[in-house]
């Protein structure tokens, strides 16, 4: 997800201005449209909360017709065939619904999801983006886990405009 340094990953008003970094970083690297698409294409399916699906709702869908499935407990509609609901057990639904279909999963938050899913030991890699501000408050990324994970550092990437992708791999024994 993309965050705030102080660890936000979104302002209580909902606005998403402060993802727009006009910082300028020298040594960082351009990120070009092309690496966006390959990054994109990338994706087999997408799973996030009901929350960050009306957010996405809200500010535009930018999953294309990539499979997205929601969770939520409410009983939801959407005319989108690539739009799935699901309410249940999420090793369930990792290990015998989207692994069998999927390789690359995105988890795309938000914070309660991504919470439920490191606890359950479903996430095999962090990909955190540092945004140059200081929020203050918000939703936290890592909102007492209360679980201890050993991570390995995969891959930095600095931007020209300020942001740090930090790339881990959760190690397991
Ligand atoms: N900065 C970023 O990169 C980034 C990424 C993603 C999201 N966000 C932002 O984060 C905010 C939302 O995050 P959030 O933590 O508040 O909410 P969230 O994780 O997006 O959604 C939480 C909702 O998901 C459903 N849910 C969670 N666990 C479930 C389970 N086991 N089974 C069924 N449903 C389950 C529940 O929905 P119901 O209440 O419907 O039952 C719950 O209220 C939004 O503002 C979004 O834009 C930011």
């Amino acid at each position: 997800m993309v965050a705030s340094l102080d660890g936000f990953i979104a302002k209580k008003d909902g606005s998403v201005s402060w993802m727009q970094s006009s910082d300028q970083y020298e040594k960082g690297i351009t990120l070009t449209e092309e690496a966006v698409e390959a990054f994109i294409q990338s994706i087999d399916c997408y799973v996030m909360g009901s929350r960050t699906y009306e957010h996405a709702l809200e500010l535009g869908w930018p999953y294309r017709e990539t499979p997205v499935m929601v969770l939520t407990h409410r009983d939801l509609q959407d005319d989108r065939e690539s739009v799935t609901f699901y309410a249940g057990d999420l090793e369930d639904l990792v290990n015998s619904q989207l692994k069998p279909a999927y390789k690359n999963i995105w988890m795309v938050g938000g914070a309660m999801l991504a919470k439920e899913f490191i606890r359950l030991e479903l996430v095999d890699e962090i990909i955190m983006s540092i945004i140059p501000v200081l929020l203050g408050d918000g939703t936290l990324f890592f909102d007492y886990i209360e679980k201890e994970e050993k991570l390995h550092l995969k891959d930095v990437t600095a931007y020209k405009d300020g942001m740090v992708e930090l790339c881990y791999e959760v190690k397991r024994a």
